[in-house]
């Protein structure tokens, strides 16, 4: 089936400041304002501190803004936790859940993950839950496993028609940040063809294919357009090589009609 859009976005991690991201997003939303949104879905997650600021920068919907983390709690006694009421008053529309970094950085559980996708579809937010095997699940042989059970627990409790709202990002935690080796395309489609499979079981032959694929970990100018052209990749999230808005356009224009061309 078609899926109306190409996902391209980036997550900025724990790096632009208020400055920096106005720079970042001014640029970005210059480079890209010529390119038409028919067929494409740009985001940007800053760091919370800058998402207020950073509505101001970008013309509405030309770039969606989000947060990269999200209490599941609309308030309580949760120090250093940010609410779904807080992102919605500084203009978050899409909220990443269980990033590689949450998960085994800072100790967060597929039931956590649920917790938060729950929160966020309750408050009309389009949920990013990231998924990915580390290193050691994937030289044991169980990727599969982990990845369905990552997506079994985390979306427990989300109906079909709520699945409409739902994206998820693949990202091999060994494919991550500085260290990371990217994915090859071929190993990347099999594994978006387990997470397909996967959602068609969990939601329908129907939501299931609606859910967008989006594929992270070491996304770079060379490797985009390769892993574009597979059939079962729908987007990119990409770290370091598009916190540059010049080099993070080029990246556009490459991939754009690569992905025009498949559908
Ligand atoms: P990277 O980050 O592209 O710098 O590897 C990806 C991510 O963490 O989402």
């Amino acid at each position: 089936m078609k899926l109306k859009k190409l996902y391209l976005g980036t997550n900025t991690k724990m790096y632009k400041t208020i400055a920096d991201t106005r720079t970042f997003l001014t640029e970005l939303d210059r480079h890209t304002k010529d390119i038409g949104r028919e067929n494409l879905e740009l985001f940007v997650l800053p760091s919370f501190t800058t998402l207020q600021e950073a509505k101001k920068c970008v013309a509405s919907g030309r770039i969606r803004l989000g947060a990269q983390n999200m209490g599941w709690e609309e308030e309580g006694q949760f120090s250093g936790e940010i609410s779904p009421l807080m992102l919605k008053e500084v203009g978050a529309e899409i909220v990443m859940i269980g990033h590689s970094e949450r998960r085994h950085v800072l100790g967060e559980t597929d039931d956590m993950e649920n917790r938060k996708v729950l929160c966020a579809l309750l408050h009309g937010f389009t949920p990013l839950l990231c998924i990915g095997e580390t290193r050691k699940e994937k030289e044991t042989g169980i990727s599969d496993e982990i990845l369905r059970s990552q997506l079994k627990l985390g979306l427990r409790g989300v109906s079909g028609e709520k699945s409409k709202r739902l994206w998820i990002a693949y990202e091999p935690v060994w494919a991550i940040g500085v260290d990371g080796v990217p994915a090859s395309k071929e190993y990347a489609q099999e594994k978006h063809g387990v997470i397909r499979a996967c959602l068609t079981e969990l939601f329908g032959k129907e939501n299931g294919d609606r859910i967008p694929i989006l594929y992270g970990g070491s996304v770079n100018p060379d490797n985009a357009p390769e892993l574009i052209r597979m059939k079962n990749i729908d987007g990119l999230f990409i770290g370091r090589s598009a916190w540059e808005a010049s080099r993070f356009d080029s990246m556009i224009r490459s991939v754009l009609p690569i992905w025009e061309k498949k559908q």
